[in-house]
């Protein structure tokens, strides 16, 4: 079938500025720069007619340094093949000022913004994409309406601040940098990002869902016996345990990927595709998620750090042997945990989440395994394994339906056999990175794929009430498991209580 149904075309963005705060950092290099390119690359009819970047960060660099520095990384990250001569289009569109931590440096900021809109006869519509150690944040909004470079929500000219994860290390942090952000924009010009949200598999969930008739009538407590989802990865903290060590995973990836993945596969339909209707739908999710009873950490979440293992072949050392990791961390790199979405669809069914740092491979799958087959005809004996749907996020993009079949033959004996789609082989070319995607929605304004701030507390509220219990029960258990394994025994165990074990992509 080759009919392709067009529901939105891709909108070409206005005019405007994207000013990367943090433009010399990591974030910058390997994602922002490669994105804005292949915007680029895609011509007039998605990336503006005009537009300028402007980098903005602390220390001096030449703007023909930042320009040689930004094409090394989009020749490395980039998904296009940098192409001379739309390099040197989109190279002419960067500029670079320091001073970000000087006190003139936003006076100095505007300045240069007004030339380059004057030179180039850009409006001033302003992006501001603030890829800034996450204590820089609040200040960075305030001198921002300091220095006069914040327009009223509803002007002729758009201002948008982008704000990366993670926005504050527990419930009352997060509204603190909320509220301090508020103080200076509207909700409407704030684009919280969660990258997985920019991810075409993720985005895939919902079309799964709602442009198909068969999975909305099965999808409920009626059908489903339970739902995994698992983000894995196969690193380990690397150099980043200045960053990490003070977070964990339950802060770094629960509270927001697999929340975010949790409430997609678990909202009611929306009542349209407007952003505010699915915003709201994935709202309603973690308003009904259940807040852990005081003392259920023990029984319902388990916590753990990698030892010394192997991945891929390599031996590796564990956590506490990391470069920079305090000795007396007691930090989590992996965490188990159920919960339950106390409402009429999902009504006690259980949704089993993990993550983990040195798992053997790196991969984000979620599991809705529907209840077993009646214990008759072909299942007397209880043998049959239910149906599962598994939808792949990365790597290997896709999803599969396991089945039974008649394995062919004269005996009556039946098989698991899986129907799977491959994004890579049933559409061509690559998908594009989800920054991409999420900068272009920043620039059109579409605020579908961000975090509101509504999600961002209640997402808080659910991981506080785990927090609180660790930080009220030091004698709760911080399991190891070997670098390169699935987790410890207790995640194992945590599952295996109900009967059911993980699926492990
Ligand atoms: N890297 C990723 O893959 C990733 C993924 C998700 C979220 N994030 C988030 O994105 C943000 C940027 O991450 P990154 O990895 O790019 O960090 P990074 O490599 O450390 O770069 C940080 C940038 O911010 C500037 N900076 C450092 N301290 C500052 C301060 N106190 N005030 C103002 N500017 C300061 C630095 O400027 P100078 O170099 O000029 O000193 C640099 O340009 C962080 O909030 C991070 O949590 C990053």
């Amino acid at each position: 079938m080759n009919d392709i149904i067009q529901i939105a075309k891709a909108q070409a963005a206005p005019p405007c500025t994207v000013v990367i705060f943090g433009a010399s950092g990591d974030l910058s290099k390997r994602k922002l720069i490669p994105a804005l390119y292949n915007l680029h690359a895609c011509g007039p009819e998605i990336a503006p007619d005009n537009y300028a970047v402007l980098g903005f960060a602390r220390r001096p660099i030449a703007v023909e340094e930042f320009r040689a520095g930004a094409r090394e990384a989009a020749a490395r990250f980039s998904r296009l093949e940098l192409d001379d001569a739309r390099w040197r289009e989109f190279s002419s569109r960067l500029d670079y000022l320091a001073g970000l931590d000087q006190p003139d440096g936003f006076r100095r900021l505007k300045a240069r913004l007004e030339a380059i809109e004057a030179a180039r006869g850009l409006p001033p519509n302003r992006i501001y994409y603030l890829s800034v150690p996450p204590e820089a944040i609040a200040e960075c909004a305030g001198r921002l309406a300091e220095a006069g470079l914040v327009a009223r929500p509803g002007a002729a000219n758009f201002t948008r601040l982008v704000v990366e994860k993670p926005i504050g290390s527990d419930l009352e942090s997060a509204l603190k940098v909320d509220g301090a952000l508020r103080r200076h924009f509207d909700e409407s010009q704030i684009f919280r990002i969660d990258h997985y949200l920019g991810k075409e598999t993720v985005q895939n969930l919902m079309v799964l869902r709602f442009a198909n008739s068969i999975f909305e009538r099965m999808w409920g407590a009626r059908n489903v016996d339970h739902v995994q989802i698992t983000v894995a990865e196969s690193e380990g903290v690397g150099a980043r345990a200045l960053y990490y060590d003070p977070a964990g995973a339950l802060r770094d990836m629960v509270q927001n990927h697999l929340l975010q993945l949790l409430a997609l596969i678990a909202m009611d339909p929306p009542v349209s595709l407007d952003a505010g209707a699915i915003r709201d739908a994935k709202l309603n999710v973690l308003r009904a998620l259940r807040r852990l009873a005081p003392g259920a950490a023990r029984s319902l979440v388990v916590r753990a750090r990698y030892g010394p293992g192997n991945v891929d072949g390599q031996a590796v050392r564990g956590y506490a042997q990391e470069p920079g990791v305090p000795a007396a961390s007691r930090t989590e790199t992996f965490v188990a945990l159920k919960a339950y979405i106390d409402n009429w669809r999902w009504s006690g069914v259980p949704f089993y989440l993990r993550t983990g740092k040195r798992m053997p491979a790196r991969g984000s799958v979620i599991r809705v395994q529907f209840k077993d087959v009646p214990r008759i005809l072909f299942n007397r004996e209880r043998q049959l394994p239910p149906n599962a749907l598994t939808i792949r996020i990365q790597p290997d993009e896709g999803f599969s339906f396991e089945v039974l079949a008649k394995q062919p033959g004269l005996d009556i004996a039946i098989r698991p056999v899986r129907m799977n789609l491959r994004y890579e082989s049933e559409f061509s070319g690559p998908s594009p990175d989800a920054y991409e995607r999420l900068l272009l929605d920043v620039m059109i304004g579409d605020r579908t794929l961000f975090v509101s701030a509504n999600f961002v507390g209640k997402s808080w509220e659910f991981v506080q009430s785990i927090l609180d219990q660790w930080s009220a029960g030091p004698e709760l258990p911080l399991y190891e498991y070997p670098a390169g394994s699935h987790g410890p025994e207790a995640a194992e165990r945590l599952i295996a209580e109900d009967g059911r074990a993980w699926f492990n992509p």
